[in-house]
């Protein structure tokens, strides 16, 4: 059996942090739709084209979009052992499609850590926050710093500041995530998939957390 595993949580709350520990120790893939969406951008598709005029305002990208885009994902050989799915599902719409895709297979969800963090936690950790061109790997200035300034520990490329991560549109994204996301926590409680982890904690020991609730 498959380990199909979606990582919720608001803008900042660490979800990539986690992921890209998780995979590790698990074996599977890392599926962001944020990624997705900023691979697009780099490649110049229309997707990417498309993708930005909504994230730019730190809206979402529509639905059949979104959802299109991750279903051609999970049909790739990689997801035959599972896939820890971050950023997405991101509406009601998207969680019921994603029931249905993984269905399909003859899959299910395992469970949902869900990063739980206060609005001002979240502000804090945008703004310090350094992204790798090459592979989207996550540092932050304070919390997290890469050993060379401005270059990524893992591969070596620079890092850069998220044009998404300015002020106005982190207060735009986290009200949207309250909006539009929010009420999926109820979704998957109410399935018994929900794990709450305190988000407040340090890197390691929410990566634990974490891996206690899934193992
Ligand atoms: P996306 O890229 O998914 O952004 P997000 O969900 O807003 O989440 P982030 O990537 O900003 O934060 P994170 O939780 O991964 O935190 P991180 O680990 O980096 O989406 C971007 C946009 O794409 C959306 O606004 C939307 O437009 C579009 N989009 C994406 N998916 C979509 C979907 N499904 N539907 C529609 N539209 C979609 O950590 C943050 C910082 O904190 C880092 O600097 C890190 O080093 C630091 N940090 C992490 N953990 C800790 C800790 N425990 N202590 C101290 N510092 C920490």
């Amino acid at each position: 059996m498959a380990h199909f595993i979606i990582l919720l949580g608001p803008p900042g709350a660490g979800k990539g942090t986690q992921a890209e520990r998780i995979i590790k120790k698990l074996g599977i893939v890392h599926i962001s739709s944020g990624n997705l969406f900023r691979e697009n951008l780099e490649k110049e598709t229309d997707l990417g084209r498309l993708a930005k005029s909504y994230m730019d305002k730190g809206e979402l990208v529509p639905d059949n979009v979104t959802i299109a885009m991750v279903r051609e994902r999970l049909t790739k050989l990689d997801c035959q052992t599972g896939a820890l799915l971050d950023g997405f599902p991101r509406t009601p719409a998207q969680a019921k499609a994603l029931d249905k895709i993984l269905a399909e297979k003859n899959e299910s969800i395992l469970c949902v850590p869900y990063i739980k963090v206060p609005e001002d936690l979240s502000v804090e950790r945008l703004s310090g926050r350094w992204t790798c061109r090459e592979a989207g790997h996550v540092y932050h200035e304070k919390y997290n710093p890469p050993k060379e300034k401005g270059i990524c520990d893992i591969d070596g490329s620079p890092l850069y500041q998220r044009d998404d991560d300015k002020r106005r549109t982190v207060e735009q994204r986290i009200k949207v995530y309250s909006q539009q996301t929010a009420p999926l926590i109820d979704y998957y409680d109410k399935n018994g998939l929900l794990r709450t982890i305190d988000g407040t904690k340090e890197i390691d020991e929410i990566t634990e957390s974490i891996l206690k609730e899934i193992t």
